[in-house]
């Protein structure tokens, strides 16, 4: 069984943010095998680099979503993707060097962080947006 496994609870029913969550997972299961089996430093590393590059892609777009639809809770939703963003640097800076199993700690506190995001905090601009537009019409917005 993986790190974190994919469940149908935490589709919004967006299926281009479904998508990028599951990526966001994707590369947490990767991050996470790569700390437990004590691979290459530089490999973990550049998993970590990818784990940011993705979920500020991720948000930035989570956010352009916000001003398109005109969102009103945008302001603490923004807030927590600074918070993830903020707790992968520490990872990277301190954890990791530190020792492995604070690394691990950290990586199972930023899943429970993912998973909790996505249930709550995602899910609500979801069903907001489908109220107000097609999924279709935002897919597209996210595919650009
Ligand atoms: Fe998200
Ligand atoms: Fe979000």
């Amino acid at each position: 069984m993986a790190f974190f496994e994919w469940k149908e609870e935490y589709s919004g029913g967006i299926m281009g943010i479904d998508d990028q969550h599951r990526k966001i997972i994707a590369i947490m299961n990767e991050l996470f095998d790569g700390i437990k089996l004590a691979r290459n430093e530089e490999v973990v590393k550049s998993v970590l680099k990818e784990l940011i590059q993705y979920a500020d892609y991720h948000f930035a777009l989570e956010e352009g979503l916000f001003t398109r639809y005109k969102y009103s809770e945008e302001s603490d939703h923004i807030a927590q993707h600074r918070h993830f963003i903020e707790k992968i640097r520490t990872l990277i800076i301190e954890d990791y060097t530190e020792s492995r199993d604070v690394a691990l700690e950290t990586l199972y506190y930023l899943k429970n962080w993912f998973q909790g995001h996505m249930l709550k905090t995602d899910m609500s601009y979801c069903r907001y947006f489908k109220l107000r537009e097609s999924v279709a019409e935002i897919d597209k917005f996210i595919k650009g």
